[in-house]
Formats: C-alpha cells, sequence, structure tokens
C-alpha cells in the first residue's frame, strides 16, 4: 500500500474544527465515557446512540458504578439499543479493569484489546480519543474515506485492513490523535457518504485520486455479502388472569433476554390450536393471531407471526417461562424483536383489571 499524503492533515483538522459534530462523549476526555461510547456506536448510528448514551450514563456513572450493577439492570438501560451482547461484554470488561487493572482503564490498544468486547478499531478510538496515542481507528468510515483519497482497489478486508491502520498511524498527528480519527468519522458520515459522496464539501477535493478519476462513489470494493438465513416463528402470548409468559434466553442470539416463549415454524390459529392441546391436553381459550412482523439480525431474519391466549398450563408447555404482569414487563429487558408482542400484552394486562371479559374485549 502506497502511504498517505500528510498533507490531508491540516485541512482535515481545520474542517473538523468548523464542521465536526458536538456530540456528548465529545464534551471530556473520560477514558470511562468513551469506552461507554465507543461500544454503543458499534454497528448503531450516532443519532440512535444519542437517544441512550445520557441516560446509560446517569444510571451508571463510574467504572465502578458499571462492575457492580446487577446485569439485568445494565440488560434493561441497554433494552432497544439492540446487539446485547456489546452490554455484557462492556460490563464484563468493566469487572475486568477492576480486577486486573486496579480500576483504571488501560492506556495502550494492546491492553485495551484484551478487555472485553473492545476490538482493534474500539481501541484505536479510546487510545487516541481517551489518552492520544497515536493509534488509528478503522472503521467502515475511514475504510470509504482513505479508500477514496488514494484509490484503494482492494477490498480492505484483513491484511489490507492492517495495512491501511500502518499507513493512517504514519500520518496521525503528535498533537491531536483523537480529533484526527473523529474528523475521519465525521468527514465519511456527512460528506464522503457511501452513496452520493458530496465532493464538493469535502476539504479534501484537491487531493482525493477517487474524484480526480471519477470513480470516487464506486469505493471502496466491499466483501461479498454473505446472505441471511431465514427462520419462521410463532410467537405465544399465553396469559392468564393479569400475567403473560416469558422466558429468559440462556444461550445463543439475545442471550440474557426475555422473550415470549416461541415455536418454529409457521402455523395458523388452528395448528396452534392443535399444538396446545397435543402437548398440555387443553384446548387454549380466545387463540387468536394478533400479527406478523419481520426482525433483521446480522445473519438472520426472524418471521413472526404473534398469537395471543389464555391458559394457566403454559408452564407445562414451557417449564421455565415467568409469569408476568404489565408492571413486570416495563422492569425486564425484552428486545425489539418482541415489540409487538410487548404492545399487544400491555393492551391485555392493563385492561385485565380483575376480569378476562374486560381484557378479551378489546384484543
Ligand atoms: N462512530 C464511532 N465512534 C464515533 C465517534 N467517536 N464519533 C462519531 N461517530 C463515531
Amino acid at each position: 500500500m502506497q502511504p498517505l499524503d500528510p498533507k490531508i492533515v491540516l485541512p482535515l483538522l481545520d474542517w473538523y474544527a468548523c464542521h465536526g459534530r458536538k456530540l456528548p462523549w465529545r464534551r471530556d476526555q473520560d477514558p470511562y465515557r468513551i469506552w461507554v461510547s465507543e461500544i454503543m456506536l458499534q454497528q448503531t448510528r450516532v443519532e440512535t446512540v444519542l437517544n441512550y448514551y445520557d441516560r446509560f450514563l446517569e444510571s451508571f456513572p463510574t467504572l465502578e458504578a458499571l462492575a457492580g450493577a446487577p446485569e439485568e439492570k445494565v440488560m434493561l438501560a441497554w433494552q432497544g439499543l439492540g446487539y446485547y451482547r456489546r452490554a455484557k461484554g462492556l460490563q464484563e470488561g468493566a469487572r475486568q479493569v477492576m480486577q486486573e487493572f486496579h480500576g483504571r482503564i488501560p492506556r495502550t490498544r494492546k491492553e485495551l484489546m484484551s478487555l472485553h468486547g473492545v476490538g482493534s478499531y474500539t481501541a484505536g478510538a479510546i487510545a487516541s480519543i481517551a489518552f492520544q496515542k497515536r493509534e488509528a481507528a478503522v472503521d467502515g468510515n475511514a475504510v470509504r474515506v482513505f479508500s477514496r483519497l488514494a484509490c484503494f482497489e482492494h477490498c480492505l478486508e484483513g491484511a489490507y485492513r492492517k495495512e491501511l491502520e500502518k499507513a493512517i498511524e504514519d500520518i496521525i498527528p503528535e498533537d491531536h490523535p483523537g480529533q484526527f480519527n473523529q474528523a475521519v468519522m465525521d468527514l465519511g458520515s456527512m460528506v464522503c457518504t457511501p452513496v452520493h459522496p458530496r465532493c464538493s464539501e469535502c476539504p479534501l477535493q484537491g487531493m482525493c485520486l477517487g474524484k480526480q478519476n471519477g470513480t470516487a462513489q464506486n469505493l471502496p470494493r466491499l466483501p461479498e455479502k454473505k446472505s441471511k438465513t431465514l427462520e419462521e416463528y410463532a410467537v405465544l402470548l399465553i396469559f392468564h388472569q393479569n400475567t403473560v409468559l416469558l422466558e429468559k434466553k440462556t444461550d445463543g442470539l439475545l442471550k440474557g433476554l426475555w422473550l415470549f416463549p416461541m415455536v418454529p415454524g409457521h402455523y395458523t390459529e388452528n395448528e396452534i390450536s392443535s399444538y396446545y392441546y397435543d402437548h398440555t391436553l387443553e384446548s387454549p381459550r380466545g387463540l387468536l393471531c394478533c400479527g406478523h412482523t419481520r426482525h433483521i439480525f446480522t445473519h438472520r431474519i426472524w418471521e413472526m407471526t404473534f398469537f395471543t391466549l389464555e391458559s394457566h398450563l403454559g408452564g407445562r408447555l414451557f417449564p421455565g417461562a415467568c409469569p408476568m404482569t404489565a408492571d413486570m414487563l416495563e422492569e425486564h429487558a425484552i428486545p425489539s424483536a418482541m415489540a409487538l408482542g410487548v404492545r399487544e400484552a400491555q393492551q391485555y394486562l392493563r385492561r385485565w383489571n380483575g376480569s378476562r371479559e374486560n381484557a378479551i374485549l378489546y384484543i
């Protein structure tokens, strides 16, 4: 890989000083707060993170508070942000810092990468922003900006990504490493955008080979996308009096979160009724299909059909499930894949008010 042109540094920093976004994690250089922001920003848009960041830090204002909190409380604060493994990793990382680093967040890329949930990008971002280290933070934005600037034709995965990291580190300015990396992030998300780059607004347009060659828009070369697996489920909202059943997922995707019981496959109302009868020897009352949704994860798509039903035998079919009232639904971390079910269940439970007839009337 050709070295990068150090002449880009000054115009980029000037542009950042005028146009950089004023974001809450840029108010100070507290390593804990920066760590939290970088974990939240993994695979998640800035606008989404803004709805969670301050609230999360109010709940867990220090590393000690996060390390000592119950896992359930951390999951609840993360509810809706998705990729829940990040929340678990962040808390495990905080506990690691308490135990292995005497409560002080380490400063080097290597040590940072030994923490749970911290990969090369996040370590580079924390080291440069919080500790002013000349470390690159190469995410999708950086790959796009530099591929265009230097007209890299390679798909920047694996070894090439490492080379890019090294090339960036050779030009990172001694006195402003954090600003440099964040300037690249902002340029990538506001100007050098994936589909219609705003080259006329770019402070580096005079030095951009991609612009000169007319190929900017086609770069970077991306790896071939893996196709997602489609999975179908019947999701059962099993009511008994003023409760509905939820199960805590103990493994795999969404581990640690609470979901309504799910049965793999595609079912009609009659088929669910038979399924329920086969397992409990009881036909459920009030069985209704209340809608379909699909939820897209990184590698799979869930197509879900939601059913409401009333039975006191749900625990026989789903032995680990826990009956929850409307208030309890609000106190447990339930992923947004279940949003339709939560809405329906809340409506039913809030109207239950001592009598099945009150609730059922409105379903
Ligand atoms: N994406 C990842 N890290 C970021 C940061 N520090 N500022 C803005 N966007 C980001």
